[in-house]
C-alpha cells in the first residue's frame, strides 16, 4: 500500500529535487498534495515553482498556496541562496495549471479527513502551515502518521551559528509541531550536510536525458552560494526528507526530545536536543546524524532515470 503524503515545500531548488525523488517514487509514496509557505522567496514565486517542476513532470498533483510569512513577525526569505525567483538558474516552461482555490490549511485537512489511512506530512520550509494545521484542528493529528521534516541541527545553524533556515524563520511554528506528540523524522544539517553532490557528480547529471539535466542546471546555480560560503559540495538538504521515507537503512539516526527555542537572542531557531541519559521529555523526535553518501545518491539519480524515461516516452507520445 503506498503512504499517502502532504509535502509543504518553498522551492526552492532543493525542493523541488525532493519533489522530483517523491514523485519518481509514486509507487511507494502517494502524493495527494502539495502546499506552498513563504520561506525561500515570496509565497507567489515559490508557489509558482511548484507549479513549474509539476507542469515540466506532467505530474497531475494539485498544489495549495499557504501561509506568506511567519506567525509572529516578517518573513525572511533566503534569496541569497535560492535567487530573486527563488529558483534561479535553468528556465523551466510556465505553469501549465493553477493552486486550487483552498487555502493550504483547509486543502491538508480535507485530504487527511478523505484519506482512509493514516497521511505523512512532508515539510521542507517553515513549519507555518503544520502550526496552523494543529492548532486549528487538533483532533487532526490521530491521522497524521508521522512528520518527516528537513530543518533544525544538533550542532550548528546555517543562518545563525545555532538556527537552521526552516527553523529560524518561523520558531513559534516550529515549536507547537515539535511539542505536537506527532511522531518526527528530522533531517537537520547534521545528515543534509553529509548528503552533499559534487561538481563531477552534477556534471554527470547535465549529460543525462531532461529531467537530470534539469536538476544538473538547478544544482549549478545552487552551488555558487554554498561555495561562498565555504562549503565543500552541494548538501542536498530537503530530498534527505524524502529519502528516509524511501530508505531508512541508509541513515543512523539517534530517538532525543527535540524542542525549539524562541526568546534567546543568540539562540533563537535553535532545535535544543536534551542529550542526557535522562532527558527532561520523551524522546520525541529521530534525529538522522549521518547517511551512505554513495548509496543517497544512487537513490536520486536512479529516480532520474526514470524521470528521464518518463518524460521522454511522453514527448514520443508513447
Ligand atoms: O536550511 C535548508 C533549508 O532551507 C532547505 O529547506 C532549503 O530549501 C531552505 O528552505
Ligand atoms: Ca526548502
Amino acid at each position: 500500500m503506498a503512504t499517502p503524503l502532504i509535502i509543504d515545500c518553498d522551492p526552492g531548488h532543493d525542493d523541488a529535487i525532493a519533489i522530483l525523488l517523491a514523485y519518481a517514487h509514486r509507487d511507494v509514496l502517494d502524493i495527494r498534495g502539495i502546499t506552498t509557505v513563504g520561506g525561500n522567496q515570496i509565497l507567489d514565486k515559490i508557489t509558482d515553482n511548484a507549479l513549474r517542476i509539476l507542469s515540466f513532470i506532467q505530474a497531475d498533483i494539485p498544489v495549495a498556496k499557504g501561509a506568506a510569512g511567519p506567525l509572529f513577525g516578517k518573513l525572511v526569505t533566503g534569496e541569497e541562496a535560492h535567487g530573486e525567483s527563488g529558483m534561479d538558474g535553468p528556465a523551466l516552461p510556465p505553469a501549465r495549471f493553477r493552486p486550487v482555490e483552498q487555502g493550504a490549511v483547509e486543502f491538508m485537512l480535507d485530504i487527511i479527513r478523505a484519506s482512509e489511512e493514516k497521511v505523512t506530512l512532508v515539510p521542507l520550509a517553515p513549519l507555518t502551515n503544520i502550526a496552523l494545521l494543529i492548532t486549528a484542528y487538533p483532533e487532526v493529528k490521530d491521522k497524521i502518521e508521522r512528520i518527516s521534516l528537513m530543518g533544525g541541527g544538533l550542532c550548528y545553524g546555517n543562518v545563525t551559528s545555532t538556527a537552521e533556515f526552516n527553523i529560524y524563520v518561523d520558531p513559534e511554528a516550529a515549536k507547537i509541531v515539535y511539542e505536537s506528540g506527532i511522531p518526527i523524522t528530522m533531517s537537520g544539517l547534521d545528515v543534509t550536510d553529509k548528503a552533499a553532490i559534487f561538481e563531477d557528480e552534477i556534471e554527470q547529471l547535465k549529460q543525462r536525458g531532461p529531467v537530470s539535466k534539469l536538476v544538473g542546471e538547478l544544482l549549478d546555480f545552487y552551488s555558487i552560494y554554498g561555495k561562498k560560503m565555504g562549503y565543500v559540495g552541494n548538501a542536498l538538504h530537503d530530498p534527505c526528507a524524502v529519502a528516509w521515507l524511501l530508505s531508512p537503512e541508509l541513515f543512523q539516526s539517534r530517538h532525543l526530545h527535540v524542542t525549539i527555542e524562541t526568546e534567546g537572542k543568540l539562540t533563537r531557531g535553535m532545535t535544543v536536543a536534551d542529550q542526557r541519559t535522562k532527558p527532561d521529555g520523551e524522546c520525541n523526535v529521530e534525529v538522522l546524524v549521518d547517511v551512505d553518501r554513495s548509496a543517497f545518491l544512487k537513490l536520486l539519480f536512479d529516480a532520474l532515470a526514470r524521470l528521464d524515461q518518463q518524460y521522454l516516452a511522453t514527448a514520443k507520445g508513447v
